[in-house]
């Protein structure tokens, strides 16, 4: 597959990141498929999230998600998961390397500035949570 999901998310939104992460992303050879600015209630962010049910930080990610306006897009680029999550960089911002998104504007583990997809599955699921057949075309 090569496409992938990723959203701003709410911190790096209301921080004016988001010209500045979109850049990173173009100048990291991905094509922007689809994009639209949307906000989650927390129970979509539960929904989104629902791998994490149970874990400590769990309530304070459903949260954080729905705390404000995020920007979800859909990327196109050759091995897109894998070459996103190394763009993106670790989730911890401490972790994460040189030259990462996380790495320019990631604020803590969990306001990390923006989502990959984990796998080419999971880049379809979430991809059509978030964007109907016609947008994605
Ligand atoms: P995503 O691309 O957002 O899925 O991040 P990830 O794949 O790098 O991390 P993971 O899927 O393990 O966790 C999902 C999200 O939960 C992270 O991006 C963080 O926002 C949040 N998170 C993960 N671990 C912690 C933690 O220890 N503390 C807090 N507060 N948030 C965490
Ligand atoms: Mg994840």
């Amino acid at each position: 597959n090569n496409r992938t999901y990723t959203m701003v998310k709410p911190h790096a939104v209301a921080d004016n990141q988001v010209g500045g992460i979109v850049k990173m992303i173009e100048e990291g050879g991905f094509r922007i498929v689809a994009m639209k600015k949307t906000q989650l209630t927390a129970a979509q962010a539960g929904k989104f999230y629902e791998v994490h049910a149970g874990r400590p930080f769990y309530g304070e990610l459903c949260e954080m998600m729905s705390a404000g306006p995020i920007v979800a897009m859909i990327l196109e680029k050759d091995n897109a998961v894998a070459d996103f999550r190394t763009l993106i960089g670790s989730t911890d911002p401490a972790e994460a390397a040189d030259g990462t998104i996380r790495k320019a504007f990631a604020k803590s583990k969990g306001e990390n500035a923006v989502h990959g997809s984990d796998s080419d599955e999971n880049a379809e699921i979430e991809s059509s949570f978030f964007f109907s057949g016609l947008e994605r075309y």
